[in-house]
């Protein structure tokens, strides 16, 4: 299959180009596109074959539900079978923007595929003016998780998308690069307790000052069988082809792990903040900013991919502070290192 790239930025008259987006989800196909977190591979979330056809482009479980986006707030309820007082609360504050709520499903509306064999469905009205466009002109809803390979970390540019999905998908809408860099806070609000399932850009400590405490599990409490969580965290995520290990924004440490790492003939990427540029590290990725979370969040991903542009043997990511964005960075990095750290 051939996968066309179109330009749609606020530059140039791309109308076109959303018609032939548009065209597309209407007859069954599915189209990239960004959002303000990353970039989604849509498809009409009523249209069953279309929603297959996500899961096989990205090689996908089939057991891990999509989050359905829509374009306006009074579709909700077409969706779901009652919106909780808090979802109204969180959907006021944070809509449109990167917050998935996760509510009881309306049975036998949206395609099957879309919540498997599940009760609940995630629901997100995103912040990206492409995004928001293609949603209104098509008046439908789209079942749209990252558009990247099934365990590869979420792209953060077309680029990204075209490098997993090329010849795969018919095409890709190229926004330029998306503003927060990691995916959406889930948070289900269909318990006593509202719990965030993944940690994104709507931080607890925002979602608090809205509707009072709630719930967030760490990387340790998540392996617990009792948490609540998102079907699709058991997987192995955002992992780059060498091992990633994290450790400490320390220069000495990082100096004394390069130095024996390379010693036993290892190739070793640094993933860091800007001002680590100047150790030994066979390459460096930087995080820009040193305590700048936002240009972290922003960077994470493409650092992560570029590193298999490399013949790394290992890669060593300096880990941030857990607050703000910074949650969910590290809800990423430990995902990224499956909770290893460098240890000598
Ligand atoms: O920012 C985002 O959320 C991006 C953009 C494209 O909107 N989308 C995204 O989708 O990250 P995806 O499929 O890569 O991640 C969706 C996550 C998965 O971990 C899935 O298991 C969880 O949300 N999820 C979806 N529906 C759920 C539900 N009904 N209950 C619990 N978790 C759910
Ligand atoms: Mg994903």
């Amino acid at each position: 299959m051939e996968t066309l790239l179109l330009t749609v930025d606020e530059f140039v008259d791309n109308s076109e180009n959303y018609t032939q987006a548009v065209n597309w989800f209407n007859s069954g196909e599915v189209v990239a596109f960004p959002t303000e977190t990353v970039y989604g591979l849509g498809a009409v979330a009523t249209d069953e074959q279309a929603v297959k056809k996500i899961f096989a482009a990205k090689g996908r479980p089939s057991d891990n539900p999509l989050i359905v986006h829509i374009g306006t707030m009074e579709e909700v309820a077409r969706y779901v079978v009652d919106i909780p007082e808090i979802a109204k609360k969180c959907m006021e504050a944070f809509w449109p923007g990167p917050l998935t709520l996760v509510m009881k499903v309306k049975p036998n509306v949206l395609a099957a595929s879309v919540t498997p064999g599940m009760q609940t469905v995630g629901l997100r009205m995103p912040n990206h003016p492409v995004a928001l466009r293609l949603l209104q002109t098509l008046k439908k809803p789209l079942a749209a998780p990252s558009a990247n390979r099934s365990g590869k970390p979420s792209p953060t540019k077309a680029m990204h998308v075209w490098e997993d999905l090329q010849g795969l998908i018919p095409c890709i809408l190229d926004g330029g690069m998306t503003g927060i860099g990691v995916e959406s806070t889930v948070l289900d609000v269909t318990l006593a307790q509202p719990v965030i399932l993944r940690p994104g850009g709507v931080t607890k400590e925002m979602l608090e000052q809205v509707i009072g405490p709630v719930l967030e599990p760490n990387f340790e409490q998540q392996k617990i069988e009792s948490t609540p969580k998102a079907p699709g965290m058991k997987y192995t995520h955002y992992a780059p082809n060498a091992p990633v290990y994290l450790i400490a924004q320390d220069k000495q440490q990082i100096e004394c792990a390069l130095e024996e790492l390379q010693q036993q003939q290892h190739t070793v990427a640094l993933l860091a903040p800007q001002n680590f540029a100047n150790v030994k590290a066979d390459y460096f990725f930087s995080f820009g900013d040193e305590h700048e979370l936002e240009q972290m969040s922003a960077t994470l991903y493409d650092a992560l991919r570029a590193c298999d542009k490399t013949n790394a043997t290992i890669i060593l990511a300096t880990v941030t502070e857990r607050k703000g964005v910074g949650t969910a960075i590290m809800n990423r990095l430990e995902k990224a290192a499956g909770g290893k750290w460098y240890q000598r």
